[in-house]
């Protein structure tokens, strides 16, 4: 897919804030400085779209960046964060629970994982939940420039043997760099036939 523009829209402290639900939405998840505001601009190609920082949980709220002025991509707050206290852990969870469980246009979740490490049960446990709620999503490992090529399979290797012991069928899975701008054409493709699938099949939201 060519980017032909990429614009931030509006952030969103709750669902009900967002856009208005009229086109295919797309949203970038997982543990907080896992790479998603990152991975966004690698992928928009623009180097500050999505706010990104070395200190976990930048991202607070909901963002949307309206692409090709045809679909949303959103960057959501991290979970997981440790540093903050329980209750507004729990703000945020709920943040996000809600943003996905109520949010009509939203067509798939990426769910990000770093590829440096073996399953972590944080990210299990959420893959599981978007298993178990009909989420429809992917899984994205993240930062494989930090890894040898053969420990980046391995890891991804540990992840399927992991997803196997609950589901047969696993989701699509990508592995992406955001420094080397490794596996955005990938999840772009993607998007684009999912854009297309929708058109073909007269799926629009804007009823
Ligand atoms: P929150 O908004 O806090 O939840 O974090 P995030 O998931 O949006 O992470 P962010 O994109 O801000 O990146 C966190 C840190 O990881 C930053 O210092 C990035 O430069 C670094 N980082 C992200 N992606 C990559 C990657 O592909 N390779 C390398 N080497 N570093 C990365
Ligand atoms: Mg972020």
């Amino acid at each position: 897919m060519i980017i032909k523009t990429a614009t931030f829209v509006k952030s969103s402290g709750k669902w009900q804030d967002c856009p208005e639900a009229i086109i295919p939405e797309y949203a970038f998840i997982g543990r907080s400085n896992v790479g998603k505001s990152s991975l966004i601009n690698a992928m928009m190609n623009h180097k500050d779209l999505a706010k990104t920082s070395q200190t976990p949980g930048k991202t607070q709220l909901i963002n949307h960046f309206l692409v090709n002025e045809q679909w949303y991509l959103t960057d959501l707050p991290g979970y997981g964060y440790a540093k903050v206290s329980k209750s507004i852990r729990k703000d945020f969870e709920k943040l996000i629970t809600n943003y996905i469980l109520n949010r009509r246009n939203l067509v798939n979740l990426f769910v990000l994982v770093d590829s440096r490490h073996k399953p972590q049960t944080i990210d299990m446990e959420f893959i599981q939940w978007c298993g178990e709620s009909g989420v429809p999503f992917s899984i994205v490992f993240t930062k494989a420039d930090k890894l040898k090529p053969n420990a980046a399979i391995k890891n991804v290797e540990d992840y399927k043997t992991e997803l196997h012991k609950t589901w047969e069928d696993l989701p699509e899975i990508y592995v992406t760099s955001a420094e080397k701008k490794e596996g955005c054409e990938e999840i772009l493709h993607f998007i684009e036939k999912t854009n297309d699938f929708l058109v073909q099949n007269n799926i629009n939201f804007d009823e």
